[in-house]
C-alpha cells in the first residue's frame, strides 16, 4: 500500500518544558504543519507510568497544550489533544503487547535508565511504554516522526511492531484487500537540524532533561528574561576562543552545544555562526546567546501564561483535536481488530 505522508508526535505532560524540547522537537512540529497533515499529542497515558499528582497532571496537560499553541501549533490547522480522550491508543497498545517480544523490550534503554535500581518496583506500564507509543504512531498509519534523538531507539521498535503485524497477519491482511500485505507503514523518524540533542548547560556531556536536579543546567520555558540571560552567562565553558570551523568544535561539548542552540535559534548551520564568532571569546559570544533566547522564547512564555489564563478554552482545543483525532484512528483500529479475527461491534 503506498501510505499517505502524515506526521505524528507526542510529548509528556510532566514538569517544564525546557529548551531540549523547543529545540528538539516544537519547532520542528511547527515547521511541519507548513507542508504535511500533523497530528500532535500530550500524551497523558505515558505520563502516568511513573505517579502523577492528579491535580498536577490536569494543570500539566493544560500547560503543554498552552506552550505548545503560544509557540506557533496551530490547532485548527494540525489536530491537538491528549491521548487518554482516545481510547484507540490504549486498545492498540493491547495488540502490541501481544505482537512485540520481551526481548525488544528488554533492550531499551530509557526504561533500564528511568527505572534505575529499583527494577522490581518500576510500573508495567513504564516497561511497555514503547509498544503503547508504536500505538500512538499507527493509530493514525503516520508515516513521519519528529522527535528528538532520545526517542530514535523507540522509533525502530515501532517499525519492528508493524513488521512483525504485517507479517503475522500477512494472510489476513491480503484478504481484507491489501495486495501487498501492508497494513502498517514503516514510521520514519525525523531527527534533523543542529539540535536534535541539546546538553546541560552545567555539563556538555549530559543531555539537557526536566529530571536534572540543577536547574541551571536547563532553560525553562517559563524562565523570565533575567533568569535566562543568569544561565547563559553561568554555563560551563573551556577557557578557549571560539573555533573558527565545526571540526574545532570536536572534543569540546560544552562550545559544541552553545553553538548549535545559537544555530537552531538563529534558523542557520553552526558553521554560520562560526564563521561570525569564530576567534572571539565566550565572553563576547555569551550576551549575544542570550538576547537571541530571550528574543525568541520570551514572547512565547507571555503568550502560555495568556492561554492559561482561560483553561476552559484549551480544554475546549483538546476536545476538538479529540473528535478529529478519532475520525481517523477509529476506522484503522477497527480494521485491525478485523485483520486479527475479532468480531466486530454493530457501532
Ligand atoms: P520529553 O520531554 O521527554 O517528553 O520529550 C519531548 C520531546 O523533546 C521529544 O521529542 C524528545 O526527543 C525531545 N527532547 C527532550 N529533551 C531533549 C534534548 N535535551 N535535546 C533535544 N530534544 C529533546
Ligand atoms: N516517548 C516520547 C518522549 O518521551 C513521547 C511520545 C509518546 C511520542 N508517543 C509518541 C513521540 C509518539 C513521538 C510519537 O518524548
Amino acid at each position: 500500500m503506498k501510505f499517505n505522508e502524515r506526521v505524528f508526535s507526542g510529548m509528556q505532560p510532566t514538569g517544564s518544558l525546557h529548551l531540549g524540547n523547543y529545540l528538539g522537537a516544537m519547532l520542528k512540529w511547527i515547521d511541519l504543519q507548513k507542508t504535511h497533515e500533523c497530528i500532535y499529542c500530550v500524551v497523558d497515558l505515558h505520563a502516568i507510568t511513573v505517579w502523577q499528582d492528579p491535580e498536577e497532571l490536569r494543570r500539566s496537560i493544560r500547560q503543554v497544550t498552552a506552550a505548545y499553541m503560544a509557540a506557533g501549533l496551530d490547532p485548527e490547522k494540525s489536530i491537538l489533544f491528549n491521548q487518554s480522550q482516545v481510547s484507540a491508543h490504549a486498545e492498540l497498545a493491547w495488540i502490541f503487547n501481544c505482537v512485540a517480544r520481551l526481548g525488544w523490550l528488554n533492550r531499551m534503554t530509557q526504561f533500564k535508565e528511568k527505572a534505575g535500581k529499583d527494577r522490581e518496583n518500576a510500573s508495567v506500564g513504564l516497561y511497555a511504554y514503547p509498544n503503547l507509543m508504536a500505538a500512538d504512531i499507527l493509530a493514525y498509519r503516520a508515516t513521519h516522526v519528529p522527535v528528538g534523538d532520545d526517542q530514535k531507539q523507540h522509533l525502530e521498535l515501532a517499525r519492528d511492531i508493524a513488521q512483525k503485524f504485517n507479517n503475522d497477519f500477512g494472510d489476513s491482511i491480503r484478504a481484507a484487500g491489501y495486495e501487498d500485505g501492508e497494513f502498517f507503514p514503516q514510521p520514519e523518524p525525523v531527527i534533523v537540524g543542529p539540535a536534535t540533542r541539546v546538553m546541560s548547560l552545567r555539563d556538555g556531556t549530559r543531555k539537557m532533561s526536566k529530571s536534572e536536579p540543577s536547574d541551571l543546567s536547563r532553560i525553562n520555558l517559563t524562565d523570565d528574561n533575567d533568569a535566562i540571560s543568569k544561565k547563559i552567562r553561568k554555563a560551563k565553558t573551556d577557557p578557549e576562543a571560539l573555533p573558527g570551523e565545526t571540526d574545532g568544535l570536536a572534543g569540546r561539548p560544552e562550545a559544541d552545544n552553545l553553538v548549535g542552540i545559537y544555530a537552531a535559534l538563529a534558523g542557520i548551520a553552526k558553521s554560520e555562526v562560526l564563521s561570525e564568532f569564530g576567534g572571539r571569546q565566550f565572553s563576547d559570544f555569551k550576551p549575544a546567546l542570550a538576547d537571541l533566547c530571550v528574543a525568541q522564547l520570551g514572547p512565547i512564555a507571555d503568550e502560555a501564561r495568556r492561554l492559561m489564563d482561560d483553561p476552559a478554552e484549551i480544554d475546549r482545543v483538546l476536545v476538538d483535536g479529540a473528535d478529529r483525532a478519532r475520525r481517523i484512528a477509529d476506522p484503522i483500529l477497527g480494521e485491525a481488530k478485523e485483520i486479527i479475527g475479532f468480531i466486530r461491534s454493530s457501532s
